[in-house]
């Protein structure tokens, strides 16, 4: 059976959270944010979360298997960029297209926006296949923050990605 990809209402902020939970347990090198920081966050702390992003998630059987979450600037200025962040599938369902139906459909949205010209992320580079997937999906690597996060004492890079709608620049 095929997952359903959904945008998220903020109803579901519990399956939501849960699903998050098991991402920061599971792969904590690839989340800026720790599983003790998150663990008691608030029903309008991850209601706002939703409510300020376009929350994607892999629904099958009920049940969230995958999550990828596009974030706005507020500002007039960098109104045509957003953040792609927070890609993550179950780890019993991966290699099976679902992270890349997930970041496709988010690409697909996103390139109806009207403003939106560009994605931008950041990636602990030890997630070799994350950036695998943003290169298949026309990311290219821009640059590389060194020391950008400390997990546990130990401090990583983060690879800098981008993708520009070519087709939507005048
Ligand atoms: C990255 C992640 C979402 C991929 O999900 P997935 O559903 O397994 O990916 P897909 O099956 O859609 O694979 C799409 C492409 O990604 C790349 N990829 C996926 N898994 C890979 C692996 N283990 N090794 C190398 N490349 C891989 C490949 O290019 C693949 O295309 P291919 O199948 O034609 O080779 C998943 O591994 C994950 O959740 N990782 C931990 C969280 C993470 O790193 N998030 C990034 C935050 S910025």
């Amino acid at each position: 059976m095929e997952p359903i990809i959904q945008k998220l209402s903020p109803e579901n902020w519990k399956a939501f959270q849960e699903i998050r939970l098991k991402a920061l347990r599971s792969d904590p090198l690839a989340f800026s944010s720790s599983y003790e920081e998150e663990i008691d966050r608030t029903e309008e702390f991850v209601k706002r979360k939703i409510e300020s992003s376009w929350t994607y998630v892999a629904v099958l059987n009920n049940q969230f298997i995958g999550m990828v979450r596009v974030v706005f600037e507020s500002g007039k200025q960098l109104k045509h960029m957003v953040s792609i962040v927070s890609l993550f599938v179950d780890p019993e369902c991966r290699k099976k297209g679902i992270g890349l139906a997930l970041v496709k459909k988010a690409i697909a949205d996103i390139h109806d926006s009207s403003p939106v010209i560009k994605a931008n992320l950041v990636v602990n580079v030890a997630q070799k296949p994350a950036i695998a997937l943003f290169k298949k999906l026309g990311f290219t690597e821009v640059g590389i923050s060194h020391k950008a996060v400390n997990i546990n004492g130990v401090y990583y890079d983060h690879l800098l990605m981008e993708a520009i709608f070519k087709d939507k620049l005048r």
